[in-house]
């Protein structure tokens, strides 16, 4: 494992065991927001969800080198893990970069080690308590494994996402993160906006004007704020 000190870039892993939680759509807008937000910084986004749908959607507003589709999941994994975690450890030791990790739902497998190298974890979820249970028992389980390795990292920020867009009451999943070790970022609220396919997906200037975009802009800047800034690592450096 990478001496943790030793990074210069950051990694954000986008994960959660639970299935349709926004897992890409996040992946996807956050990464084009930032691009713009950073234009002179390397941004890649990795999609290794062997659906692939956040690649689909990113690609056409990619230049090529700063997206890459590894799908881990089937017989040939072993190859994909090896080249993300080549692609990852190159990105991390780069300046200023900044690497975005969507994956697919269920069981994390070998991809657990990439999650490792990663300085967070987004984790999307609704606050119905379908997605809120595996989601809590998902943090516990990178939890533990930082518990394991003696690891401050990967810091765990959890997206309320599709929340009611007359939503101001966050306790129910304030009061379920007290069990782990994790922090909460601004809503997402259930917007017709977000729900642009993949052939539709037009990025970041497409939603301009919209309610989305101004909840993706504040979510950007949390990033910002948080992980690009490097104020997580000194909060739990403390
Ligand atoms: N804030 C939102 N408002 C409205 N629709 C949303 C929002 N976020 C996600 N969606 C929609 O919910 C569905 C699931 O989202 P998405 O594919 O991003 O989830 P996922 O976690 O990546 O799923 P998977 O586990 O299959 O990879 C998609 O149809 C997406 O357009
Ligand atoms: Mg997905």
């Amino acid at each position: 494992m990478t001496d943790q000190t030793s990074q210069v870039g950051k990694a954000v892993f986008v994960g959660n065991i639970k299935g349709g939680v926004g897992k890409s759509t996040i992946a996807v807008y956050l990464t084009d927001y930032l691009r713009q937000r950073f234009a002179e910084r390397s941004i890649m986004m990795i999609d290794t969800d062997p659906q692939g749908s956040a690649f689909e959607m990113l690609e056409p507003h990619s230049n090529g080198s700063d997206i890459k589709f590894l799908p881990v999941g089937d017989r040939y994994d072993g190859v994909n893990v090896t080249t993300l975690d080549g692609i990852l450890r190159r990105m991390l030791a780069e300046d200023n970069s900044l690497t975005i990790v969507d994956t697919g739902a269920g069981k994390m497998g070998d991809i657990w080690q990439m999650a490792m190298l990663c300085n967070t974890m987004i984790v999307p979820t609704s606050m119905s308590w379908t997605d809120l249970r595996p989601t809590i028992d998902f943090i516990k389980e990178i939890d533990e494994r930082k518990a394991d390795f003696g690891r401050i990292t990967p810091h765990v920020i959890v997206i309320p996402n599709r929340t009611s867009p007359s939503q101001r009451n966050f306790n129910v999943l304030s009061e379920a993160l007290q069990e782990v070790n994790a922090i909460m970022a601004p809503p997402i609220s259930d917007l017709s906006a977000a729900r642009s396919r993949s052939a539709s997906f037009g990025g970041i200037k497409a939603v301009e004007g919209s309610r989305f975009h101004t909840e993706i802009e504040r979510l950007g800047e949390f990033i910002v704020d948080y992980v690009v800034s490097g104020e997580l690592d000194r909060i739990y450096q403390q």
